[in-house]
């Protein structure tokens, strides 16, 4: 087993503590995270998701439990929390509440020159962090950000934040409100940036075929509390379950249910296209 990057230990979460307001919405959270490992956290809505993503960069630190980010607990009074905001970057959901200079140039170089990195390396590093998103200098560097699209905002968020070397990636549902192209393209480009550069990906999801498309392990979060955390198979084998929690199942996996109700017979453990085709093939061939 690969080593753990981050650890949560018995994690509680409230809002608005000390107040008749108080609501606990996080209930004793403990798990890891693996070093490189792609982690989808799966949840109704309203079940904590963005409470505990808050937690790996120290938004939160906690009251009840311990968080360990790179064997740095986050309540350590000696925690330097401008080295932890680099590490762990945060894509929020909404790419301009991330955006908020006037031209792509000036927003990636903001979290630069608050590192006080020269000017001549912030130009170059900010070229090659649109290259690494697939975005070109030459059409984009001096863009006004109100002029791009939602899939070129969040390309320029990522650029943002890559543009500090991050070690660790954090995304709130990063795909909603983008089309089907700018989906595909989307999750194309973080397939490519945690293949090249090895970051740890967490990833909040509404869209199972993101799951599907991008997890190495799935967490279901219910109501504050992990129901299960496990490789994407041994999540979407358990249909009711899922199903009882007000979730949706991946299209691949509604398609198999399907063929195996008309009497052919595909493996029901399938969860992605390419593991149907190839099942498809093997009953065609021996048919
Ligand atoms: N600032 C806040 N003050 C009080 N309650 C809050 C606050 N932010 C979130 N909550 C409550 O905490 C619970 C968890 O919210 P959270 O945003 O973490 O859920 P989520 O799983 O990210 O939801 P969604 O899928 O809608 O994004 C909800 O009941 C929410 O109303
Ligand atoms: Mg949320």
């Amino acid at each position: 087993m690969s080593k753990a990057i981050i650890k949560v230990e018995n994690l509680f979460h409230s809002y608005m503590q000390g107040t008749p307001f108080e609501k606990e919405v996080l209930h004793g959270l403990s798990f890891e995270v693996y070093h490189g490992e792609k982690l989808a956290i799966v949840g109704p809505t309203q079940s904590g998701k963005s409470t505990l993503l808050q937690y790996f960069n120290a938004i939160f630190i906690p009251k009840k439990g311990r968080v360990i980010v790179d064997e740095q607990d986050t309540k350590d009074s000696r925690l330097n929390l401008k080295e932890l905001r680099r590490k762990v970057a945060m894509l929020f959901q909404h790419p301009d509440s991330q955006l908020f200079k006037e031209t792509v140039a000036d927003d990636i170089a903001f979290g630069l020159k608050n590192m006080n990195f020269p000017e001549e390396v912030i130009e170059i590093t900010i070229k090659k962090a649109l290259a690494t998103v697939g975005l070109d200098s030459n059409e984009f560097f001096y863009r006004y950000i109100f002029s791009l699209s939602g899939g070129e905002k969040k390309k320029v968020a990522i650029a943002g934040i890559l543009a500090l070397n991050p070690e660790i990636l954090i995304l709130d549902d990063p795909t909603a409100g983008l089309d089907p192209k700018g989906r595909v393209d989307f999750l194309n480009s973080i397939k490519f940036l945690h293949d090249k550069l090895g970051l740890t990906t967490i990833f909040v999801s509404s869209n199972m075929n993101d799951v599907v498309e991008l997890a190495d392990r799935v967490m279901i979060l219910v109501d504050g509390k992990i129901e299960m955390i496990d490789i994407p198979e041994n999540i979407f084998i358990k249909r009711e379950k899922l199903l009882s929690y007000g979730l949706t199942l991946p299209s691949v996996v509604e398609l198999v249910d399907e063929l195996i109700k008309s009497g052919i017979n595909v493996d029901e453990k399938i969860i992605n296209i390419d593991q149907l085709e190839e099942s498809l093939i093997k009953i065609l061939n021996s048919s």
